[in-house]
């Protein structure tokens, strides 16, 4: 996931540092710390990549070794985006595996996700705007579950519960969607998605122009 879903209000930096759109997607220009030197930053899929679309297996045993060279890049790869959140289909892989790191008032708490399911969601539904570092720069409203449960293994092959609610259950719930194959333009209308396809398409060319 994109990073910081929705900036509901100025933050502490003020006005000194002028965002896209007033602030609404300020992003921090000085104060981020360095992405962990020694991990590789990982090409990161942009939409329509039919590898977005293609569900995961999840990881078991044997790919232990993989999955522990991957996470340091996965995160570094975030981090740098800058995201708060990045799955494995996105950097190519077809792994149930996604790191998720809120970086709430600029510190760094990664969650790995390894095979992550959803176990529970609350009735009660909430609408966010999100976006997705396959989508870059594209920004919708989508409506989803205000609070879940999901269970995971975490790093250390240890299982957990977390029981989420606000921006760290919306993060969730976007990216066990990747492991899926399915995109929050998903969960939006049909008109709203091509618009943001044919935006994102255009600005894709553009880049390659440049
Ligand atoms: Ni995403």
């Amino acid at each position: 996931m994109g990073k910081r879903s929705r900036r509901r209000k100025a933050g502490p930096r003020g006005p000194g540092i002028a965002g896209r759109a007033g602030g609404r997607y300020l992003t921090r220009m000085t104060d981020q710390p360095p992405a962990p030197a020694e991990a590789e930053r990982l090409r990161i899929l942009i939409a329509p990549d039919p590898v977005l679309r293609r569900k995961t297996r999840p990881v078991v045993a044997a790919d232990a070794t993989v999955v522990r060279d991957l996470i340091p890049r996965m995160l570094a790869t975030m981090y740098a985006a800058p995201g708060i959140g990045l799955a494995a289909p996105q950097i190519g892989l077809g792994l149930r595996l996604a790191v998720i790191d809120l970086q709430r008032d600029d510190r760094r708490e990664p969650i790995v996700l390894i095979n992550p399911e959803i176990v529970a969601a609350s009735a009660e539904v909430e609408t966010r705007e999100e976006g997705c570092l396959s989508l870059p720069d594209q920004y919708a409203d989508v409506t989803r579950p205000r609070a879940v449960t999901v269970r995971f293994e975490g790093q250390d092959g240890v299982r957990r519960t977390i029981e989420a609610e606000g921006l760290m259950a919306r993060c969730l719930q976007h990216e066990i969607d990747h492991l899926e194959g399915v995109l929050f333009i998903d969960r939006i209308s049909s008109l709203r998605r091509n618009m943001i396809l044919r935006r994102l398409a255009k600005a894709q060319r553009e880049k390659a122009q440049a």
